[in-house]
């Protein structure tokens, strides 16, 4: 088991160059299956849930070669009797393959998507929707059989805006031959983009609004080489790591437009962004910042809740009381327990955690047991007097290509253990 050793970090400088967007490339590599031949990725990052995600294709029959950030998938050899392959359970996001998957072979079995650490997880927005396109959708505990072979046009209003449900919607329509008018989108940023690439195949996916879309199916997408954009969650912690620690930093590689919902709120506590260039922003931060009395997580453009952890280990050494409140996820407060061991001084009530600033915070053994808590504890580590030693850090490596250098890179003190 490896684990990170941390200690104080102090007065951080220098640049960051931010990786791709994990939640791009997870249903771009699902979009890719809608295309004959190789498509190109690049600017892919180099984390776990890529690393799974190659297996599922692989399982599909697909050829997968992913070298020095560039992801190219083959899929001349996808064999639609491979589905369901034994990696599809490990990964919620392999969900996002239901979409591709009935719209390529108009039939598909996937295991039920297990719920998270975060939270349950549940598919209801995206079985609705699929069933308004006139899907045939058979579930039990473990599996879900649907029947896409008799799709229609419809008008669908998600729910909720869900990320998930929105890229399913648009996977299985956009080489359907089907009108579909898609109301209360996610406008995440990641959504956007996706979309522009799937236009780029050959898609015809017109926007009517920030939250609507009309989708014209086309019989045919092409093969294309694309980029993947920097991924704004990354950027978000790392802007967090300068607000705690102090310093000058350039984070490149990051729309500064991606970061809305988020930048507000550090702009308010005390961190100084402004763009660097037209893809890299300038981040400073001289003196201790401020919680502001509430912010709460959204879909965007609202504060996310992936940078929700972040910004908890920054308010628990900010001044003041600050009222956070998580609506995405029902389990998303699993780092708070450790940061009170820390030193911090946080209670919680439901969804609500009530932080009020301490002056320091001191390094202990702690274990992250989640993605972006996992990284927020790092954080924690760097802004604590003494040592931190962090367990459970492969929870990390499902979203970070590499904290550890990326953030020693600027100043940190981290280093890593194998035992
Ligand atoms: C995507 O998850 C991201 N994952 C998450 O990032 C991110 O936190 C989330 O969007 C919100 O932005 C990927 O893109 C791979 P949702 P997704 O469907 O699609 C409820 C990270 O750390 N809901 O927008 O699963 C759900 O319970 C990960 O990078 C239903 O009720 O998120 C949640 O409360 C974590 N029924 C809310 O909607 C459904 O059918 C948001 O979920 C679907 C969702």
């Amino acid at each position: 088991m490896s684990y990170f050793v941390i200690n104080k970090s102090e007065d951080l400088s220098g640049v960051i160059k931010v990786q791709g967007a994990k939640n791009l490339i997870l249903p771009l590599m699902a979009a890719a299956l809608l295309s004959e031949g190789i498509t190109i990725f690049e600017n892919c990052p180099d984390i776990s849930d890529v690393r799974y995600t190659i297996k599922i294709l692989e399982g599909f029959g697909c050829r997968v070669d992913f070298y020095d950030s560039t992801l190219s998938i083959d899929t001349r050899g996808f064999n639609p009797c491979n589905i369901g392959s034994k990696y599809s359970e490990k990964m919620r996001s392999s969900f996002l393959f239901m979409g591709a998957l009935l719209s390529k072979c108009k039939t598909a079995k996937l295991s039920m998507p297990g719920g998270c650490n975060i939270g349950r997880r549940p598919i209801d927005i995206h079985l609705k929707a699929f069933r308004e396109m006139g899907v045939k959708i058979a579930e039990d505990r473990d599996e879900i059989f649907a029947d896409a072979r008799y799709l229609r046009d419809a008008y669908i209003k998600l729910d909720f805006p869900s990320v998930g449900a929105t890229e399913n919607v648009i996977l299985l329509a956009v080489k359907s031959n089907v009108h579909i008018v898609l109301d209360n989108i996610a406008r995440e940023p990641e959504i956007k983009e996706m979309c522009n690439i799937l236009n780029k195949m050959g898609a015809k996916i017109c926007w009517e609004s920030d939250s609507r879309i009309e989708i014209y199916g086309v019989d045919k997408l092409k093969p294309v080489r694309a980029r993947v954009m920097g991924d704004r969650i990354c950027a978000g912690t790392y802007i967090t790591a300068v607000g705690l620690c102090g310093g000058d930093v350039i984070i490149s590689g990051i729309d500064n437009n991606s970061l809305l919902g988020m930048s507000d709120i550090f702009l308010r506590m005390g961190i100084e962004i402004t763009n660097n260039s037209k893809d890299s922003i300038r981040v400073r931060c001289n003196r201790r910042t401020t919680n502001l009395t509430s912010i709460h997580t959204e879909p965007f453009p609202g504060f996310p809740t992936d940078i929700q952890s972040p910004l908890m280990v920054l308010a628990s050494v900010s001044m003041g009381t600050v009222r956070l409140t998580e609506n995405l996820f029902e389990n998303r407060f699993r780092i708070v327990n450790e940061l009170n061991r820390m030193g911090a001084d946080i209670k919680v009530e439901n969804n609500v955690a009530i932080i009020n600033g301490v002056d320091s915070l001191r390094g202990t053994d702690v274990r992250a047991t989640e993605l972006r808590g996992g990284a927020a504890l790092v954080l924690a580590g760097m802004v604590a007097n003494g040592v931190t030693r962090i367990t459970g850090i492969q929870y990390i490596a499902r979203g970070y290509e590499n904290i550890l250098n990326d953030l020693n890179k600027i100043g940190g003190k981290i280093v890593c253990h194998m035992e």
